[in-house]
């Protein structure tokens, strides 16, 4: 049996790494963050001491990685310089096609034998599971995204300039939507919730509702399970 594949794309701090996280838990379903992968091999090379914008090293870096290993839960992936590294080792091709496998795989035979996987991403409808059975790309505008990134810093208790983490998150959305490969953009078919005026909560209800009616799987909680 195909296993059923939820793709969740959309820009940093959109809430897509939080929805996805929930919609998993709630369907009893694997779930996937790729950008932990890119995350992986921006440490990884900034730990070999070199630039991220080293095309060959990070390609090679990328094609050597285990993500089997444990090392997407490497809390040092979480920080802001990980981040960095990872959109700029992302718009080098051979370290996206070196990374495709592994996804595809956990979205064809989610570990643990489980019936469906959440892959959450900027490419997950576009490139690496462009037969996804539900596709959503989840968004918010760049203020309201900056504003959520800030919070977050200070919640913290890492201090922050609110111009500074605006900006920040400006460029980072222009290399992940300019870039020539997988750029970040909503497949023809996903289906776009922009979550600017919505509470976590609201945009979970809104997910799964949706992902009920196109696919008849709903939360386990409703099972009594
Ligand atoms: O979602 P994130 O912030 O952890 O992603 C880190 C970087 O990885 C992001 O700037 C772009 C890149 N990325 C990507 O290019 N494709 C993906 N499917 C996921 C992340």
């Amino acid at each position: 049996m195909s296993s059923v594949v939820i793709a969740i794309d959309g820009p940093a701090a959109s809430g897509k790494g939080t929805l996805s996280r929930r919609v998993a838990e709630a369907l009893g379903f694997a779930h996937l963050d790729t950008g932990s992968l890119y995350r992986a091999v921006g440490v990884a090379v900034l730990r070999a001491g070199k630039d991220p914008a080293d095309a060959h090293f990070a390609a090679q870096t990328a094609r050597a990685l285990h993500p089997e290993d444990g090392i997407l839960n490497d809390p040092e992936l979480r920080s802001d310089e990980a981040a960095e590294a990872a959109s700029k080792v992302a718009v080098v091709p051979e370290v996206r096609a070196a990374l495709l496998d592994f996804q595809r795989g956990f979205a064809a035979c989610p570990p643990g034998g489980l019936p469906g996987a959440v892959l959450d991403g900027r490419d997950v409808g576009t490139v690496v599971c462009p037969d996804a059975t539900v596709k959503l790309f989840v968004t918010a505008s760049v203020e309201v995204r900056a504003d959520r990134r800030l919070k977050e810093l200070r919640d913290r208790g890492i201090p922050a300039i609110p111009s500074d983490v605006l900006e920040d998150m400006k460029a980072r959305d222009a290399r992940d939507s300019q870039r020539a490969v997988a750029p970040l953009r909503p497949a023809g078919d996903a289906f776009v919730l922009d979550t600017s005026a919505l509470t976590a909560d609201q945009a979970f209800d809104a997910a799964l509702a949706l992902i009920g009616s196109k696919t008849g799987v709903g939360p386990l909680s409703a099972l009594g399970r």
